[in-house]
């Protein structure tokens, strides 16, 4: 299959609707992460979803929509909470767990009785809904198991061949999957973290608890919130090793450590007079900059042939607690404190 990249004009854009309409794959930007959409009510459409990362099927797909309308179709029921969520934070980088209607196959869900709904902010995504006039169902654009695609050449080079399209929104602004949240009275709960941080949803609702999936490995055989979370993620293909303490000491380490292909991971500035080659991923203070070049610095990683790579701790704070999260995951929870 021949796969364009195109930009997203309004003719391109109703090329894609078309794509969709027909039970095809695009690629589509949003603000977070570059996602691959289908028709969420097409069957096919979305068993190809799964065929095209390699995905897991017991994986379930975020459900996109540009109005809220198309919201009361998927939820069974809306509590109280959610609604104040949506009118806080949608549209934008928030996903949010809720009971799901009939009308959403068990294949989008993968069996489990909750629909993840998202409504993307970024215009390119809202568009391309509209025009297809159907909920989107759209998982990050990667490959299963690679970072998630933040530009259009990412997307290009994990579904080359395997989807007929691929609309170029340039860089996504977030970088970061969405902040996924499953919401029960006045309680939040944070599944995955993203964009939206705690203490924004703690300016809507009375009480907001981070999964312990979030910051943990789960133990074998415990069940998921969030299925997504059980799986190695975002990893490039060296070993990562987080490493948190003194820039000096991080440098000392990371030089004791070497082996063939070492690269260091570190802040914006701290590459002068570095022992060992870096790349940088925003600046110390700045965890939104963090995010947004986080998976493109883990693709690049992997173009220089990295086989070991030490990074900076990120601080936990804010958006920072998503940037950690990822980390985390591509460095299978190597951790090492000096
Ligand atoms: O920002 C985003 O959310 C991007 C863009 C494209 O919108 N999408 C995205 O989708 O990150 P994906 O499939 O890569 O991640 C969806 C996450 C997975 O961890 C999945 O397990 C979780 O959401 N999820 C989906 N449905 C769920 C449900 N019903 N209950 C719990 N977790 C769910
Ligand atoms: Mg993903």
């Amino acid at each position: 299959m021949k796969t364009i990249l195109a930009p997203p004009t309004e003719e391109n854009l109703a090329r894609a609707a078309q794509f969709i309409k027909q039970g095809q794959l695009v690629g589509m930007p949003t603000e977070t992460v570059y996602g691959l959409a289908a028709d969420a009510g097409n069957e096919q459409a979305v068993k190809a979803i799964f065929t095209a990362k390699g995905r897991p099927q017991d994986n379930p797909l975020i459900v996109h929509i540009s109005s809220l309308d198309m919201l009361e179709k998927l939820a069974e029921s809306v509590p109280e909470t959610a609604r104040r969520l949506a009118e806080a934070f949608w549209p934008g980088p928030l996903t949010m767990i809720l009971p799901k209607s009939q009308q959403v196959s068990d294949t989008v869900t993968a069996g489990i009785g909750t629909v993840a709904v998202r409504f993307p902010s970024h215009p390119v995504a809202q568009r391309l809904i509209a025009l297809s006039r159907c909920p989107i169902a759209a998982p990050s654009a990667n490959l299963s198991g690679s970072p998630s695609p933040t530009r259009a050449e990412h997307v290009l080079r994990d579904m080359v061949g395997r989807i007929p399209m691929i609309l170029d929104g340039g860089e996504c602004q977030v970088g970061l999957e969405s902040t996924v949240v499953s919401v029960s009275e006045d309680l939040v709960r944070v599944l995955r973290p993203g964009g939206i941080t705690v203490d924004d949803l703690l300016t809507v609702a009375s009480r907001v608890e981070v999964d312990g999936a979030v910051l943990h490995q789960l133990e074998a055989g415990r069940a998921a919130a969030s299925p997504g979370m059980k799986y190695k993620h975002y990893a490039p293909k060296a070993q990562v090793t987080i490493v948190e303490g003194k820039l000096s000491a991080f440098y000392q380490y990371a030089a004791a450590h070497q082996e063939s292909v070492t690269y260091c991971m570190v802040f914006d500035g701290e590459e002068r007079n570095a022992p060992l080659p870096c790349i940088t991923y925003g600046s110390k203070d700045d965890q939104r900059a963090q995010a947004r070049e986080l998976f493109d610095c883990l693709r690049r990683l992997d173009d220089l042939g990295a086989q070991t790579v030490f990074v900076r701790s990120p601080s936990r704070e804010g958006v920072g607690l998503a940037v950690y999260n990822r980390l985390l995951r591509a460095a299978a929870f190597r951790v090492v404190s000096l």
